[in-house]
């Protein structure tokens, strides 16, 4: 067996599995599951209507790139949304199914383990898949807490930057300044960036959508976008995860070698939800009601959560990062027993770095249920948290 797989952290649903084993919920109340970041507004009809018009593409062996059409939309998309100027489709777009596999992937055709010393930076908390990715090709995970500067990582080795914005768990959004100091670091060191924007399409303000680092990067002045690659979903966008499709965009020169790591691998899209991609790409409508009905969690949800807990309004994504007055297992598991609510404690989404594990002491709420459940869940987690 390939020895790194040994190196793989237990998956944080798995810890919440092994914590909860054996507490009992409380029967009175009917279960609400906070836990997990899948979307649960229903997937627009136009999604489906798309696919299901789609299914001579199951007779094919799709393309690893892709149709023309699909790449056409998708820079179409993202040359709308980030007043992009240009954006080849042919070089610098690629589908992928989900973002996830493509966030792994990538790492594994990028980075050269025969190194010494290679490493990869992850935020801190962080999406799982980073650390997992890295492991895997031969490298170290070097971590950089949430809120720390860019000179707290010593760059030597560094070969990838895993960045996440809207953050998961935090919904923090990189501003312009945070990846002017990025895109100097890459030039002076050679790493890669990754920017995982699974989470970019959901946020509260609608005059001001998340900046993305391929905006960062034209505004900069780095219009061949060089060593960086942006993931983006539609799984959160549209409603649809289990449609898994997403695109990678930026540098064609890592696009090139990424897509013969991929022709390899195995990791076409089938053409059939390719149709249903470009639908989806192609329409914004559904996409601000999802917008909507989250914006409507956050006001029923936020002023409820108060003292001894705290939390604020994120700039994306939709999490609630909240701090807790006890060590988060804990929290995690009596709210379960007493009131029937699952949430992820913080500290299994991030690693003991630089002296810290800076999820301790926080849980994440994820707003996917109904108004109506995030709401009543917020009010039985103030009940416990009073209490506590
Ligand atoms: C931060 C982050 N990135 C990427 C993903 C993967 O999403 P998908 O593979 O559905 O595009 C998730 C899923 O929850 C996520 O939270």
């Amino acid at each position: 067996m390939n020895p790194r797989l040994g190196k793989l952290q237990v998956y944080p649903f798995e810890r919440l599995r092994v914590l909860l084993a054996g507490v009992e919920p409380n029967p009175a109340l009917r279960p609400i599951d906070l836990s997990i970041g899948e979307p649960k507004h229903p997937t627009p009809t136009l999604l489906k209507d798309a696919l299901s018009g789609s299914l001579d593409g199951l007779a094919v062996y799709p393309r690893t790139a892709g149709i023309a059409e699909l790449r056409e939309a998708i820079a179409r998309w993202a040359s709308r949304r980030y007043a992009l100027e240009s954006l080849d489709p042919e070089a610098q777009v690629l589908p992928v199914n989900g973002s996830r596999e493509a966030l792994f992937s990538f790492a594994q055709s990028l980075i050269d383990g025969s190194v010494a010393g290679a490493r990869v930076v992850c935020p801190n908390p962080f999406y799982q898949i980073y650390e997992g990715a890295a492991l895997l090709a031969g490298a170290v995970p070097v971590f950089l807490n949430d809120g720390m500067p860019f000179s707290a990582i010593d760059w030597a080795g560094v070969q990838l930057v895993y960045t996440c914005s809207p953050g998961n768990p935090t919904g923090r959004v990189m501003p312009l300044d945070q990846w002017r100091e990025l895109f100097e670091l890459s030039n002076r060191h050679g790493f890669a960036i990754a920017s995982d924007e699974c989470y970019s399409e959901i946020y509260c303000d609608e005059a001001a959508p998340p900046l993305g680092a391929l905006d960062a990067a034209w505004r900069l002045g780095r219009r061949d976008f060089r060593r960086l690659v942006v993931f983006s979903s539609l799984s959160k966008r549209s409603n649809a995860p289990g449609m898994r499709s997403g695109f990678v965009a930026g540098d064609a020169a890592l696009l090139k070698s990424y897509l013969l790591y991929r022709t390899y691998h195995g990791s076409a899209m089938s053409q059939s939800v390719q149709r249903a991609s470009i639908a989806a790409w192609n329409d914004e409508a559904h996409v601000r009601e999802n917008r909507r009905l989250y914006a409507a969690k956050y006001a029923a949800v936020l002023p409820l959560i108060q003292r001894p807990l705290a939390t604020e309004r994120p700039a994306g994504g939709f999490y609630l990062w909240v701090r807790t007055p006890i060590d988060d297992g804990e929290f995690a598991r009596e709210l379960h027993r007493q009131y029937n609510v699952l949430v992820l404690p913080g500290s299994y989404l991030a690693r003991e770095a630089h002296g810290v594990n800076p999820g301790r002491n926080h849980v994440r709420l994820a707003l996917v249920a109904s108004v109506e459940e995030c709401t009543e869940a917020a009010g039985r987690i103030m009940r416990f948290a009073k209490a506590l």
